[in-house]
């Protein structure tokens, strides 16, 4: 079959208002009907590009055919209007309005002037179901997973009659399972003729899902290739230029006093469900303890309320040996459990402030000087640091921390939360959306602080990164703990899913004493 080209981008080269220059020369296309990755490392452009084409970023020189023809788009509504749809890395709804209203923003069927509401919801289901896409229609955005916030996302661009749906990371906030189901409803898109492009720093995803991809580096196009000619191997040195070792030098610790101890707790959320039923376990000093389990199992409600984010309806919190249940979050940083929360753009860091004053909010005191006034000169020589050593690309420390690619906030907020002296750090999905490399580098500051006697609590949705680092695991279920894995080395992602899914649980007696 002769292949049509959709869209080529033609030396397409970005600078920021600032002089960041984002992406140079770059040219590629893509076909009808095919799936295409765009992969790189964090910063190199990927976003950007995307945006461009998504007429949210104004380009700065080179030419967008779509068909054939030549495009020029203002803003992303005349992308939308010419078939472009695109799930951006933060996701765009509004969580107070209903998935309905989400699918039609901006395009709402009227009934004479008001806006027709039944037909919203039927809407909806139409294209829901069309699609094989299951969204409820009727549930406010803030209630729903993330699975279900993306499933959304694609149904609203097919709403717009989209052509060509890009998706930036879509699986670095999806469990295993839910990629799987993401995956399964791509294929069929590509199978009615839409073309998607891609971004995932997950090269086994690409391997799996993708047609043909295109490596950015450094904001150029090193080139693009067909998926079945490529290894994972060959994919990642054309991104990085040099091979990643993907095994880490973990040293036998052995395991201290109990540090953080967690009895009986119970909770229950807004809606009456019983997210946590009787939860006990202790973190020993230089200990990684593991929590695996499907998304909304209660690992989630468990970290909150160890981080003073949540209120547990009965049990209690002892750190230390101090009791510190209840207690509000600045209190619980200041005894010495630092942070690093899932959602990165809303929970972790505050898009808005400058690098610099992200990096210190948390511990402004130690950087108060002579007459109580902030000590600039110390604050920069921390923040170049940890600039340094996390190899975060930003041009500025007054940059707002937004300015930074998705990869590099994460790193920002991995590297204020290590370095503020906490004896216990919350960890959950720690590598979310960095590039190998920086998965690596990540990996190996957690074992560092490991071998520096500090306990962490890992929360990730990748088996894998839970296997190799974790002292032990134990595996969340309906807001029980099933099981406690002790000999992590000999377990397989299969048993661990075993647990997962609630088909296997451990003794009475095991389960008292972890
Ligand atoms: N609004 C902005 N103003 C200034 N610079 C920006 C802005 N947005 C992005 N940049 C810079 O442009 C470069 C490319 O960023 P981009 O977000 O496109 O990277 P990416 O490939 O998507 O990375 P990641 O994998 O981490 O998401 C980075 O150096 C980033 O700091
Ligand atoms: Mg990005």
């Amino acid at each position: 079959m002769q292949e049509k080209e959709m869209l080529r981008i033609e030396r397409l080269t970005k600078i920021y208002p600032g002089g960041v220059l984002a992406n140079y020369e770059v040219s590629f296309s893509v076909n009808q009907g095919e799936i295409h990755a765009l992969v790189g490392g964090n910063g190199a452009g990927k976003s950007t590009l995307m945006k461009c084409l998504f007429g949210i970023e104004e380009i700065t020189s080179g030419q967008i055919f779509l068909e054939g023809k030549e495009v020029c788009f203002s803003s992303s509504q005349d992308a939308i209007d010419h078939g472009i749809g695109m799930v951006q890395q933060n996701m765009m709804l509004v969580p107070s309005f209903t998935v309905a209203e989400n699918l039609v923003l901006g395009m709402e069927p009227h009934k004479g002037i008001f806006i027709d509401k039944k037909k919203c919801i039927e809407d909806t289901e139409k294209i829901s179901q069309r699609y094989n896409l299951k969204v409820d229609a009727k549930k406010r955005v803030r209630d729903i997973s993330v699975g279900m916030k993306q499933k959304l996302e694609i149904l609203k661009a097919m709403y717009r009659n989209a052509k060509v749906i890009i998706l930036d990371e879509p699986t670095a906030v999806l469990a295993p399972q839910e990629t799987e189901v993401l995956f399964q409803q791509l294929r069929k898109l590509r199978e009615n003729g839409f073309t998607i492009i891609f971004i995932s720093h997950k090269l086994g995803e690409v391997k799996a899902l993708c047609d043909r991809l295109t490596v950015l580096k450094g904001g150029r196009a090193v080139g693009t290739y067909n998926v079945a000619d490529v290894t994972e191997k060959d994919i990642s040195r054309a991104m990085i230029g040099q091979d990643i070792a993907v095994s880490y030098e973990k040293n036998v610790g052995n395991l201290g006093e109990v540090l953080l101890r967690v009895d009986n707790l119970r909770y229950k959320d807004y809606f009456g469900a019983q997210k946590l039923k009787n939860v006990s376990f202790s973190l020993k000093t230089g200990e990684i303890l593991g929590i695996a389990g499907i998304e909304g199992n209660g690992q989630l409600e468990i970290l909150n309320i160890l981080t003073g984010n949540l209120k547990a309806d009965r049990g209690r919190v002892f750190f230390r040996g101090k009791d510190i249940t209840g207690r509000k979050i600045r209190y619980i940083r200041d005894c010495g459990i630092a942070h690093v929360p899932e959602d990165r753009a809303y929970n972790g860091s505050a898009m808005d402030m400058s690098l610099r004053d992200n990096f210190i909010a948390p511990a402004l005191k130690k950087f108060v000087g002579f007459m109580g006034l902030l000590n600039r000169k110390k604050i920069d020589s921390y923040c170049n640091k940890c600039v340094a050593e996390y190899q975060i690309v930003s041009h500025s420390l007054n940059a707002p921390i937004k300015s930074l690619s998705g990869g590099n906030v994460q790193k920002c907020i991995v590297a204020r939360e290590f370095t503020n002296d906490a004896e216990c750090i919350v960890l959950n999905q720690p590598t979310r959306g960095v590039d190998i490399g920086a998965m690596k580098f990540i990996h190996n500051k957690i074992l560092e602080m490991r071998s520096l006697r500090k306990s962490m609590l890992l929360l990730s949705s990748d088996l894998s990164e839970l296997q190799s680092l974790s002292d032990r695991i134990i595996v969340i279920y309906e807001g029980t703990i099933v099981g406690v894995i002790e000999n992590v080395a000999e377990t397989s992602e299969e048993e661990l899913g075993l647990y997962m899914l609630g088909l296997r649980k451990d003794s009475d007696d095991k389960l008292m004493n972890i």
